[in-house]
């Protein structure tokens, strides 16, 4: 049977960003968003942010993430159609979208890439989110839910694509630390935010649930 020692090792998480990564992406960003910050391209039908999408393109939406250079050299399928830095002022009229979606994103935003918690910087774009949102559009926000990591049992998966975890704090330290988060939530902090936000009817859903569960569905 595996040791729990050899089970830990498989939660190394990355190291933090060194100095010269620090200086670089931050003076990076700001070129960039003095520079090249664009108007988000019109599609066709009705206006959906794919929010932080990585390499997850979706056609007919705006597929949005931030300006690296970089990452655009190595990636391959890293081809955002709208670049920009999502805690700073978009470029984008008010009440433009009809939906906005952002998975495995908030919890990573940060302040010029910087190592610290941050919440403010969530909040930020929860701000923007909302003066780009046409009055009863919908934003789809998925976050790991840290309350239900607190309450694992070392036994049940958590979701389908989760890892399985040994331990209860080890499955905290994932939802918490693991892909560089810097912020964590449950459904309570999200929806006080939301609500303070301005945000309205909020609900929670399952990690597959609810009305609008992928991209495709928008
Ligand atoms: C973990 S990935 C999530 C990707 C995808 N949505 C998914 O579910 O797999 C988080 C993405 O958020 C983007 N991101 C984080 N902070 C950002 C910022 N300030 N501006 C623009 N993009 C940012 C990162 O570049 C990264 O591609």
């Amino acid at each position: 049977m595996t040791s729990l020692i050899d089970r830990l090792q498989n939660h190394e998480f990355e190291s933090n960003v060194t100095l010269f990564q620090l200086v670089f992406y931050s003076v990076e960003r700001e070129i960039c968003h003095a520079v090249i910050r664009r108007f988000p391209p019109i599609m066709d039908g009705p206006q959906l942010l794919n929010l932080g999408c990585a390499p997850h393109i979706y056609p007919g939406w705006v597929n949005a993430d931030d300006y690296s250079i970089k990452r655009r050299l190595r990636e391959r399928s890293f081809r955002p159609n709208w670049s920009l830095d999502i805690t700073r002022p978009w470029k984008c009229s008010n009440e433009h979208w009809d939906g906005i979606f952002t998975e495995h994103v908030i919890e990573h935003v940060s302040m010029r890439a910087c190592e610290h918690v941050s919440y403010s910087e969530a909040v930020k774009v929860f701000k923007e989110c909302l003066r780009t949102l046409k009055p009863g559009a919908w934003r789809r926000v998925s976050v790991p839910d840290v309350a239900k990591y607190a309450q694992h049992d070392g036994v049940e998966q958590l979701s389908p694509d989760a890892p399985e975890f040994a331990a209860r704090a080890l499955a905290i330290s994932f939802a918490t630390q693991m892909h560089l988060n810097r912020s964590a939530w449950d459904v309570t902090l999200m929806t006080r935010v939301l609500k303070e936000t301005g945000f309205s009817e909020i609900t929670a859903v399952s990690i597959w649930g609810g009305h609008r569960s992928t991209p495709d569905q928008g």
